[in-house]
């Protein structure tokens, strides 16, 4: 894949996210986990940019984010809807998630992402926070989706390294 500047990126941030991306987070030393992602954010904070992804204490991806200070967003075409089916689906508790998708795991570095992407997204940690009933100025939104609890903690990361594996997303 080639690395680009995030400024020469040609997206629109909300269709990106929402169509589905794979976080990984974990590396080659401490193992990795792979799951289906729709809801996060991409922007400037701290004169950075940032991704920002919201992700549930019962996820087995969590012990990878928690261990690990770096995670990766991988978009894969809209060949690869079933796969992502897969991970959004199957816990990686009992088993190998990327072997199960029938994806491969590219470990570099600290961290790990989908070889099969086309738009890989490197990320480090700069900000956890879980969410916080108290300050749910719309009570129906927290009522609505965190009625069994497991409310979403959220990570911001400042994004290190675009990697692309061809044009689509590249600014003409
Ligand atoms: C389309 C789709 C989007 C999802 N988005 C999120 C999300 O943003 N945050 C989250 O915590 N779980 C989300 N999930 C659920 C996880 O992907 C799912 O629970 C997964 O099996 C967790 O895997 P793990 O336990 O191996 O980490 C989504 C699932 C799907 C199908």
């Amino acid at each position: 894949m080639e690395k680009i500047s995030y400024k020469d990126l040609q997206c629109n941030p909300f269709t990106l996210v929402n169509r589905m991306m794979l976080l990984t987070a974990g590396n080659e030393e401490v193992g990795y986990n792979v799951m289906t992602i729709s809801w996060g954010n991409f922007g400037m904070l701290w004169d950075k940019p940032v991704a920002t992804i919201y992700v549930r204490p019962s996820r087995h991806t969590m012990n990878f984010l928690n261990k690990c200070d770096q995670f990766t967003l991988s978009v894969l075409s809209d060949d690869y809807k079933k796969h992502l089916a897969y991970c959004g689906t199957v816990s990686g508790v009992r088993q190998d998630k990327f072997a199960g998708a029938g994806l491969t795991p590219v470990c570099e570095g600290k961290c790990t992402y989908v070889g099969e992407a086309e738009l890989v997204f490197k990320c480090r940690k700069l900000y956890v926070d879980p969410l916080d009933k108290k300050k749910f100025i719309d009570k129906e939104v927290f009522e609505k989706n965190y009625e069994s609890g497991d409310i979403h903690i959220l990570f911001i990361g400042e994004i290190e390294e675009v990697l692309v594996a061809n044009d689509k997303y590249l600014q003409k």
